[in-house]
């Protein structure tokens, strides 16, 4: 096959290719492959231009014994790291003297490699999160099998305890459950009409003997009237429960929290008419380092503090799939000593 055939088929294939042929230079290479390795790389030995060993002895071994080989290459443009699966496959009657060459084709496969890495973590963390209070509630049983056995007053206080590491465990695979519904239906937009104002009143009520019996006034600024958006009623009551237990449970110790709903007809944000949901307190605040990372599933800022408020570190994961449902924005801004303010941002 004469070379400039091979040059303008190598050329539409889509994906980082080039050739290499007996003579171990590479004879053709495509647009994306000379942005990858760089513009000058045709005529050049190969080895040369690929230098991680393991690409290097594929090549090889496929030049050798003219078969398919596979392998992976590692790639960083200084930003971030790129995973390439390498395939080489060779041709007969192609390059020098058509004594054969191998095609070397580079797919990206970071993203596979990115979602198989986040499986493994999040089994991981269920896991380990089954198991404290799975734990706790075994240790117990042996307890009340042995020298609890006849000790009524001790067995009160460890059934308690046991209820509770039980009722923890509940509320994690509920919140694992809602997760999947909720990251399951995120490209289904919600259709209901309904009115915000009134959601977030019926919402704070069932909130009150929390904010109550945790010292903290709950205050609802309605002034701006019903206000009608188009969402989820039971998902952004979700969302607000969520958000403003947080502000009871980690930032109560302020005193008050403040929600304010505001509708704007071009908010900055949403570049277009939106309402705006801000749920404030003047807790100890949360340090900027935890807040890129606080939508993430069982990601804690304060572990200890969380864990001991029965929390699964779940509540903001499902919050920021349920606003992405809605086509919103979650903001969190906070300040160490002074409080944090979370802003739903709903487009109307
Ligand atoms: N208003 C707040 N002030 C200070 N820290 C907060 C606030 N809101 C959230 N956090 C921190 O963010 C973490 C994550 O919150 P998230 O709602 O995801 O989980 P959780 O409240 O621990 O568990 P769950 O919501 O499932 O009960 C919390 O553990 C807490 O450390
Ligand atoms: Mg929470």
């Amino acid at each position: 096959m004469p070379n400039d055939l091979l040059a303008e088929i190598v050329s539409a294939i889509p994906i980082p290719t080039l050739v290499v042929d007996q003579t171990e230079r590479i004879i053709a290479a495509n647009t994306e492959a000379r942005t990858m390795l760089g513009q000058n790389i045709e005529g050049r030995h190969f080895a040369t231009i690929l230098r991680q060993p393991q690409v290097i002895d594929a090549i090889e071994q496929s030049l050798r014994s003219k078969g398919s080989s596979k392998t992976r290459h590692l790639s960083n443009d200084g930003a971030q790291d790129t995973t390439f699966e390498v395939q080489c496959r060779y041709m007969n009657g192609v390059g020098a003297v058509e004594g054969g060459a191998v095609m070397v084709v580079f797919q990206d496969v970071t993203h596979l490699e990115q979602a198989g890495q986040m499986r493994r973590d999040f089994v991981a963390n269920v896991s380990h999160e089954l198991r404290t209070p799975l734990t706790a509630l075994m240790g117990f049983i042996e307890t009340l099998r042995g020298p609890a056995r006849d000790d009524a007053a001790a067995r009160e206080r460890f059934l308690q305890i046991m209820t509770d590491e039980a009722n923890r465990m509940n509320r994690l695979v509920g919140d694992l459950l809602s997760l999947n519904r909720v990251e399951s239906e995120e490209r289904v937009r919600p259709r209901e009409q309904l009115d915000l104002t009134g959601l977030l009143q019926s919402t704070l009520t069932t909130l009150r003997p929390l904010a109550e019996a945790a010292n903290v006034d709950l205050t609802l600024d309605t002034s701006s009237g019903p206000i009608s958006v188009t969402g989820d009623s039971d998902q952004l009551r979700q969302v607000f429960t969520n958000l403003v237990e947080n502000a009871i449970k980690y930032g109560g110790s302020g005193g008050n929290v403040d929600v304010r709903i505001q509708a704007s007809e071009r908010d900055t944000a949403m570049r277009g008419p939106a309402v705006r949901v801000q749920i404030a307190d003047k807790g100890p605040g949360i340090d900027a380092v935890h807040l890129p990372r606080l939508t993430e599933r069982f990601y804690r800022a304060d572990s200890h503090r969380s864990r001991e408020l029965g929390g699964t570190g779940l509540g903001l994961a499902i919050v920021k799939h349920i606003v992405n449902r809605h086509r919103g924005r979650l903001r969190v801004e906070s300040t160490l000593g002074k409080g944090s303010v979370f802003t739903v941002i709903l487009p109307r």
